[in-house]
């Protein structure tokens, strides 16, 4: 991935027991016993000291396998097309992911991590902690979500 000379390398792998996009969870906060295991790439595991103190963490990723993207697409949880931006859709220019996940352990370059919705080997670009007073807001709107479908709906049309 190239921008501007910036060129992100993958820092690691997300192994999750999802080899199909059908099945996979839609997102990791409805999946909270999705466990998965984070490796980092040996070089970086140092990076990892003083996390196993925060309870959730960011995993920032590529979605390797979406074919290509769309400026428009039709979210789960909607029944009209809503500009990609506005989604959580994988099929985007710039195809990253980004899951709060639970922390439950870290061992040497490896985090257990439970509430996945990664697709089994998803390349990892970067781990944050998740910090309620940098990243919690107040009066927050959730445009056309705040309509759209129930879960199991969503959930439903998933799996069609
Ligand atoms: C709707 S996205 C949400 C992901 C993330 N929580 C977000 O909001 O960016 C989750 C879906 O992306 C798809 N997916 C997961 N990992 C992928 C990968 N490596 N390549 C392509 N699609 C993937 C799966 O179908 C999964 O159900």
């Amino acid at each position: 991935m190239t921008s501007d000379g910036h060129v992100f390398n993958p820092i690691g792998t997300i192994h999750t027991d999802f080899t199909e996009k059908a099945g996979t969870p839609i997102q990791g906060r409805f999946a909270p016993k999705a466990r998965g295991e984070v490796h980092l790439l040996p070089e970086f595991a140092n990076g990892l000291d003083d996390l196993d103190g925060f309870s959730h963490v960011y995993l920032i990723y590529v979605f390797d396998r979406a074919p290509g993207f769309t400026l428009k697409c039709m979210p789960f949880r909607d029944d009209v097309e809503r500009g990609v931006f506005a989604t959580r859709a994988p099929r985007r220019p710039n195809p990253i992911g980004i899951t709060v996940v639970t922390l439950t352990a870290r061992r040497g370059n490896v985090l257990a991590v439970s509430g996945v919705d990664m697709l089994n080997g998803t390349p990892l670009l970067d781990i944050k902690p998740y910090v309620p007073m940098f990243d919690e807001r107040e009066d927050v709107r959730i445009g056309w979500l705040a309509d759209s479908v129930d879960r199991r709906t969503a959930d439903e049309r998933f799996e069609e």
